[in-house]
């Protein structure tokens, strides 16, 4: 087993955390900042649940975390989280009024991975394929100026998802966070001030339109940030 895996698993059972996974989103939120006090926030794929806590704990008491998984979790999760266990490509009618009642989040956040089945091109594909859903998902659903986190198995369409991502969000980044394994083929985009629902990318030339939130702190040249 590799030195850091022991680490941020170690680090996630001392800290009552049930995935090391929580570690990926802190990293991301310290880079770009895409939680704060008072959010609404929806957490897609997340089960076991550490993103939802993590995120519970940043958006505090005044803020709200309605997270959704295919699959079941046993975490307790604090007041201001509902975990709702749906499959994001066939949500019920109850997850759909959830979302239509909370909406608009400030945050979409998506970690949601396939079971890999060790054929690569398959994993990348069904990888992209709940991203593509996750950005359907945020594009319904977010505040204009709002922040959209999405994992995905590196393949060779992810300009696809990148593309529709430019066309939604003012700057979209690319971050692998030291917690990831370097052995993973995963990475995240991160999408920043929303367009808003309809919006697409302005065409070269055309003037721009003003800036919803003052300009994000995060444009250092950290591991994995690329340009987009
Ligand atoms: C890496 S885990 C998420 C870990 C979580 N962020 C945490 O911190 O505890 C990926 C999750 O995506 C979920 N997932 C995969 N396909 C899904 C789908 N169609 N709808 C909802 N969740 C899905 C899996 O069940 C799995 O729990």
């Amino acid at each position: 087993m590799k030195k850091y895996r022991d680490h941020y698993f170690k680090k996630a059972k001392q800290e009552h955390y049930p995935a090391r996974s929580v570690y990926k989103l802190q990293e991301i939120d310290k880079r770009f900042h895409v939680l704060g006090a008072g959010f609404q926030v929806l957490d897609l794929g997340a089960a076991p649940g550490s993103w939802t806590l993590w995120a519970a704990r940043k958006v505090g008491p005044g803020g709200r975390v309605l997270a959704a998984d295919i699959q079941a979790t046993e975490t307790q999760f604090p007041e201001n989280a509902v975990f709702l266990q749906e499959d994001v490509f066939e949500r019920s009618a109850a997850f759909q009024a959830e979302l239509d009642a909370r909406k608009p989040f400030d945050v979409v956040l998506s970690d949601m991975a396939p079971k890999t089945t060790g054929v690569k091109f398959a994993d990348q594909a069904r990888s992209l394929e709940l991203a593509v859903e996750a950005l359907a998902v945020a594009q319904d659903c977010l505040i204009k100026g709002g922040s959209f986190v999405v994992k995905i198995f590196m393949g060779p369409d992810d300009g696809e998802l990148r593309a529709a991502m430019r066309d939604a969000f003012e700057a979209v980044k690319a971050f692998k966070p030291q917690s990831s394994r370097s052995e993973s083929k995963e990475i995240f985009y991160v999408g920043l001030r929303f367009r808003g629902a309809g919006a697409s990318a302005p065409e070269e030339g055309e003037p721009k339109p003003p800036d919803p939130k003052p300009p994000d702190a995060a444009t250092g040249n950290g591991r994995g940030d690329a340009p987009t």
